[in-house]
């Protein structure tokens, strides 16, 4: 028997893949470290479109993130069905991106859900797109109370695993 926790992986998805799931993964990875999970919780994100490639994070989304502390670097890339195999937790913005992930794989074990899903009285909501919107904050707002919910969810989860 070995005490090693084993290892969960999160994949946050958006359109683009440099505005909002960009934002869920820093706000989240910062979230995991406060939890002192880092070695057992890890996340990535990525675009079910292909537009901006290679792209680091949009102005707007890097802006907030150095506001609050939180350093981040990603280039923006395109989820593929290979994802549905590296990642435990498939985690949409809103409900077009899910359907077009559901649309992309999937796995018997691997969970695909939207963000709202875990923000108390926030289910079947879209984050909204701050690359049309404009506003960060709101995004900010959303991926902060859903990724404290799937922390937890992950948490327990884990529990019920060990
Ligand atoms: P994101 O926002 O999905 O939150 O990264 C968007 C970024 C780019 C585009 C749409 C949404 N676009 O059409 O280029």
């Amino acid at each position: 028997m070995t005490n090693t926790a084993p290892k969960v992986r999160v994949l946050f998805v958006c359109l683009g893949n440099i505005c909002r799931s960009p934002m869920a993964e820093a706000v989240f990875r910062d979230l995991v470290k406060q939890a002192g999970m880092q070695d057992i919780v890890e996340a990535d994100s990525a675009g079910t479109g292909d537009y901006h490639l290679g792209e680091q994070p949009h102005q707007g989304t890097r802006a907030l993130l150095q506001q609050r502390g939180i350093s981040y670097a990603h280039a923006a890339r395109q989820v593929g069905v290979e994802d549905f195999e590296q990642f435990d937790y498939l985690i949409a913005m809103d409900r077009t991106n899910l359907s077009d992930l559901r649309a992309i794989g999937q796995r018997a074990g691997a969970k695909v859900a939207l963000l709202s899903d875990f923000i108390p009285e926030g289910a079947a909501k879209d984050v909204p797109d701050p690359y049309y919107t404009g506003n960060f904050e709101a995004v900010y707002h959303m991926v902060e109370a859903g990724g404290r919910g799937l922390l937890e969810a992950i948490q327990r989860d884990l529990a019920v695993a060990s």
